[in-house]
C-alpha cells in the first residue's frame, strides 16, 4: 500500500478548473489502486505563514536545537514520507499563487526532504518516485521561457531527490476564441491516461 499527497493550491476552490482536472486524475488514480490512500493538503483551509522574521527566527532555533518533530516541521516530513506526489496549482502570473511558494519553502528543510552528502553536495532526502504538477492556463504558454512554473518544480524535484517530474496542463481556457469546454474536456481524458501509469 502506497501513500499519495495531494497538495491543493487551487484558490478558486470549486470553481477551480485545476481543481476538477485534479479531481479527475485522483479519480482514476484511485481507481486504478484502490489499495493506496491519498492524503490532500489544502493550503487555503491551511493558511501557512510566509517565513517573515519571527517564523524564520522560530524556524531557525528549532533546526538548530535539533527538534525536527516539532509542528513546525510537520509538512516536510509529511512531503518526505510520500509516495507519491501530486500538486494542483492554477497558472498565475507565469507561475502559481503565493500559497504554494509559502508551501514550498516551509517543506524545504535540511535534513528532512533534502540534506548535503560528505563532499558538500545537495542531496535529495524524499522517497517519492514521481511528482505530478496539475495545472490549467488562461493563455498558451507551455514550453516557452514564460512558463516559470514547471521549472521550479523540476528544480525542486531534483532539489528534493524525487527522480521524476511530470506535467499534466490544460491551457488557452482564458481565450475566448477557442471552444474550452473541449480543451478541459481533452485535458481529463490525459489525467484517465496518466492515473494508469502514475
Ligand atoms: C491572479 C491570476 C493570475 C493569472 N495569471 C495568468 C498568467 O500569467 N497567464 C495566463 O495565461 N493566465 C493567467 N491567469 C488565468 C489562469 O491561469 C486561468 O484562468 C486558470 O485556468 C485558472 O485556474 P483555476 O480555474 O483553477 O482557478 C491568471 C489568473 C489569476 C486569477
Amino acid at each position: 500500500m502506497e501513500n499519495l499527497l495531494f497538495i491543493n493550491a487551487c484558490v478558486r476552490g470549486e470553481r477551480s478548473r485545476t481543481r476538477k482536472l485534479a479531481r479527475r486524475f485522483l479519480e482514476a488514480y484511485q481507481a486504478k489502486h484502490p489499495d493506496n490512500t491519498i492524503t490532500e493538503r489544502n493550503l487555503c483551509d491551511e493558511r501557512l505563514q510566509p517565513q517573515y522574521p519571527e517564523i524564520l527566527d522560530e524556524r531557525d532555533a528549532l533546526w538548530n536545537a535539533g527538534r525536527l518533530d516539532q509542528p513546525m516541521f510537520e509538512p516536510a516530513r509529511q512531503f518526505a514520507a510520500a509516495d507519491r506526489i501530486v500538486v494542483a496549482a492554477p497558472f498565475w502570473d507565469l507561475s502559481f499563487p503565493a500559497i504554494l511558494k509559502i508551501y514550498l519553502e516551509r517543506i524545504s528543510v535540511a535534513d528532512i526532504t533534502f540534506g548535503y552528502d560528505e563532499r558538500g553536495a545537495m542531496k535529495g532526502l524524499c522517497r517519492a518516485s514521481k511528482l505530478l504538477l496539475i495545472t490549467t492556463r488562461g493563455g498558451r504558454y507551455a514550453g516557452t521561457p514564460l512558463e516559470m512554473a514547471t521549472p521550479t518544480m523540476k528544480a525542486l524535484c531534483v532539489m528534493y531527490g524525487i527522480p521524476e517530474f511530470q506535467c499534466l496542463d490544460a491551457e488557452g481556457l482564458d481565450d475566448v476564441r477557442q471552444d474550452r469546454a473541449a480543451l478541459l474536456a481533452a485535458a481529463e481524458r490525459r489525467a484517465d491516461a496518466l492515473a494508469e501509469v502514475f
